[in-house]
């Protein structure tokens, strides 16, 4: 078997007697999407800042390329692109500042950050001027600009700490998009995020809470293990009051994990005879389809710990 691309055992990380990781382990294969799930505080990004050699860890061990880290950071560092969550670029500096900036920082010459560059820009369609003023950028083309000069020295390992956060929903599944590429190009992108509907575009995903991987497999994978069947949604036909027919889908007791799903609602069956009752009762004033759960309904039942 290969050796993973990143391999982490047994990571504690404090901050004084705060533990922010608390014995987390996993390994990331190459060319994996990695996704990294948790609410505020969860740990997230302490656990990408220790793995990138920024933060020591409290105990524990990682292997990055095969290395422990704490034996080789700069063989590491310089093999890894970390776009961090809080700084990107600097906003009153132009996008060509920024490139040619990070690009002095890995010791590249002019014409070896033109040339990557270019490729980048490419990948990413940029067709803005070079000389515009980053904070003049809308924030999905800055996360953009900021991708490529996190990865201008051509790494394998891509580290991105919410890197669609704030970005309108077109440009994140158009920022995923760039990274699905990147990996078919073989590149390992480890990447955080808020939100549940993109996580579904990653090959697998953890589940963190309060410095603890809770979970950890495919989308699949973890829809199978926390749930055994299928959500029903139902839809009232014109005019019904949703709020209403939640109430009495509640009472007759037949359903739970209900809840409001846009224009439906959602819930799990518990008894079939009184779910056939009702339908026969609701027959002209209701759709109904079976529909699987969703990232966001592993998240929150894992979350809860039932
Ligand atoms: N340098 C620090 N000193 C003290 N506490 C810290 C430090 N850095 C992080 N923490 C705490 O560690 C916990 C984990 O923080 P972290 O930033 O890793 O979470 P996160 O999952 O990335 O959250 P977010 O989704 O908000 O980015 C938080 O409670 C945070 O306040
Ligand atoms: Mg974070």
């Amino acid at each position: 078997m290969k050796t993973p691309i990143i391999e982490v055992k047994n990571l504690n990380v404090s901050f004084g007697n705060f533990k922010a990781v608390d014995d987390i382990s996993f390994s990331v294969k190459q060319g994996e999407i990695f996704g990294f799930l948790g609410a505020n505080g969860a740990g997230k990004t302490t656990t990408i800042r220790t793995i990138c050699g920024i933060l020591s860890p409290t105990s524990g061990h990682i292997y990055v390329y095969g290395e422990d880290i704490s034996k080789n950071t700069s063989l590491i560092r310089n093999n890894i692109g970390y776009m961090s969550q809080k700084f990107t670029l600097y906003k009153d500096l132009s996008v060509k500042e920024n490139i040619e900036f990070a690009g002095t920082l890995y010791n590249m010459d002019n014409k070896k950050i033109k040339e990557e560059t270019q490729k980048l820009f490419n990948l990413i369609n940029f067709n803005e001027s070079e000389n515009t003023i980053v904070s003049n950028l809308s924030i999905g083309v800055k996360q953009m600009v900021a991708l490529c000069a996190a990865m201008l020295h051509n790494p394998d390992l891509i580290f991105l700490d919410e890197p669609t956060a704030g970005v309108a929903p077109q440009i994140r599944a158009k920022f995923w998009q760039l990274i699905k590429i990147l990996a078919q190009k073989g590149k390992t992108i480890f990447i955080t995020t808020h939100y549940m509907d993109e996580a579904e575009y990653a090959d697998r995903i953890v589940l963190m809470q309060t410095g603890k991987i809770i979970a950890i497999g495919t989308s699949k994978e973890l829809k199978k293990q926390f749930f055994k069947t299928n959500f029903y949604k139902i839809t009232p036909k014109d005019g019904n009051n949703i709020a209403l027919l939640k109430e009495k889908i509640e009472l007759l007791n037949f359903a739970n994990n209900i809840s409001l799903y846009g224009n439906s609602i959602k819930f799990m069956l518990n008894n079939y005879k009184k779910w056939q009752q009702f339908l026969n009762e609701e027959a002209n004033s209701i759709t109904y389809q079976i529909v699987s759960p969703s990232l966001e309904d592993v998240f929150l039942k894992a979350v809860s710990g039932k």
